[in-house]
């Protein structure tokens, strides 16, 4: 594959390709040099229409990591603004050098779609409600690093399931696995149709929640809400936040997780994501070498 386009499309043996270069990639940030020649010489270029603080600077310090020389578009004061088109605009891009053109938009399918048109390598960096393949994959990095593997383990995604692109991309690869998927939020936001993702949905917290690996929090993405979803945020903190007396349902050893940003108070506690579980920020550093590991093999391809 030329691209990284979502982790549907990607084989179990893909993805532990992947997770074993990003091991090899973490020891080489351990060291106090942290910088590869690996790619040096080609270009990579970020453009990001929605906003990010994870994704985009993690990507941009893969880069830099692996010696790509690295261009950010500033798409608000580019000529996206005067009405030239995207394809128009990642065209230009690719005449400029681009060999990788890291893509975050709000309409699902539009890394799909450039990859049609460019002969750059895309990533898909979150596309609408669609796939958010490398925070998938970062996460799988982090379960595997933490619990020592993905197969045989229960995993609970909790929240706004219906928006998130994070939660499909993680069900996509958890269920290579074989692992069991719990979903679980209010019936608005995690509607029994998702069980056909082959996942479980639980509309109770605690039954949900009982005897579990992994708690996947996600942000309620109001951005991408009509109103009436759920009455407030204080009542949805009521019955799906993740408060101390709920994690004791979970298995001794079970870890949080989230992928950032976090709402405090809306969808988990403070002592949660600051507690001695949460693996919240090693999610974000594992994101740099799991990014790396997907350059560097894409450009493997390429050559
Ligand atoms: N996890 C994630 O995608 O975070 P950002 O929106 O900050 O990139």
């Amino acid at each position: 594959m030329k691209n990284l386009l979502g982790i549907k499309e990607l084989s179990k043996n893909d993805i532990e390709l992947i997770l074993n270069t990003a091991s090899s990639f973490k020891d080489v940030l351990k060291r106090d040099i942290k910088k590869v020649p690996a790619l040096r010489g080609k270009t990579a270029v970020n453009l990001f229409f929605e906003p990010s603080t994870r994704t985009r600077t993690s990507f941009e310090i893969a880069e830099k990591r692996l010696s790509l020389d690295v261009l950010n578009l500033p798409v608000t004061t580019s000529s996206v603004v005067k009405g030239e088109s995207l394809i128009d605009t990642a065209l230009n891009v690719q005449a400029l050098g681009a060999d990788f053109v890291v893509i975050r938009h709000s309409s699902s399918g539009v890394p799909h779609m450039l990859a049609q048109h460019l002969k750059a390598s895309v990533i898909n960096a979150g596309d609408g409600t669609d796939e958010h393949p490398t925070q998938a994959l970062l996460d799988a990095f982090t379960i595997r690093e933490k619990i020592g593997r993905l197969n045989d383990l229960k995993i609970a995604i909790v929240g706004d399931i219906l928006h998130s692109r994070v939660a499909k991309s993680n069900i996509y690869l958890l269920t290579k696995f074989g692992t069991e998927i719990r979903l679980i939020g209010p019936p608005t936001l995690v509607p029994p149709e998702l069980e056909s993702l082959g996942a479980k949905v639980f509309h109770n917290t605690e039954s949900g929640l009982r005897d579990v690996d992994v708690v996947m929090m996600l942000r309620i993405q109001m951005e991408r809400q009509g109103k009436g979803f759920f009455p407030s945020t204080l009542e949805y903190f009521r019955y799906w936040g993740l408060t101390t007396e709920r994690l004791s349902l979970v298995n001794k050893d079970a870890i949080v997780m989230h992928p950032g940003p976090m709402n405090r108070g809306v969808e988990i506690a403070s002592e949660i994501a600051d507690g001695p579980r949460s693996v919240i920020l090693e999610q974000v550093t594992n994101g740099i070498a799991v990014r790396m590991a997907v350059m560097y093999l894409l450009a493997g391809v390429r050559e």
